[in-house]
């Protein structure tokens, strides 16, 4: 029994890197401003989500830019409204605005695009929406996240 010792020793040494755990979701848009996703639960055990946005069609980002955006449910509709009022090259979203949680880039057909973010963001119980901010897309381009 002269490895137990060490044994321990590698334990304790890896034992913070296995509470981490990064859960990943993957959606893809298209050029009828559709998401495939509706729903997104993120498990009680993730400490951090990875979320990557495939935008399948082949319209360009200014005829038909997609982006992944999520907020509390009761923010998205302000601040939906405010992303109309946004610049192109600010993704349609207000700069800085404390309400988005987290977001990706704006991107058109062809291109990929992630984001990844803490879950010490969310609370449980909190109903989370998430939609695309580009001008009149959030009508029909929108789902719900949970976590917990
Ligand atoms: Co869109």
């Amino acid at each position: 029994m002269k490895t137990l010792p060490i044994l321990i020793l590698l334990t304790a040494t890896i034992a913070p890197a296995a509470s981490a755990r990064t859960c990943t979701f993957t959606i893809n848009s298209n050029d009828q401003m559709r998401f495939d996703t509706t729903a997104i639960n993120v498990a009680p055990d993730c400490t951090e989500a990875v979320v990557t946005l495939h935008h399948t069609g082949t319209l360009s980002a200014k005829a038909m830019g997609h982006n992944w955006v999520l907020t509390r449910s009761a923010d998205l509709q302000p601040v939906a409204m405010a992303g109309m009022r946004a610049r192109f090259e600010d993704d349609y979203l207000p700069p800085g605005d404390p309400r988005v949680i987290a977001h990706t880039k704006l991107i058109g057909g062809g291109q990929t695009t992630s984001v990844r973010f803490s879950t010490k963001l969310l609370r449980k119980g909190q109903a989370y929406s998430f939609f695309c901010s580009f001008p009149g897309h959030f009508a029909l381009m929108r789902g719900t996240l949970s976590f917990g």
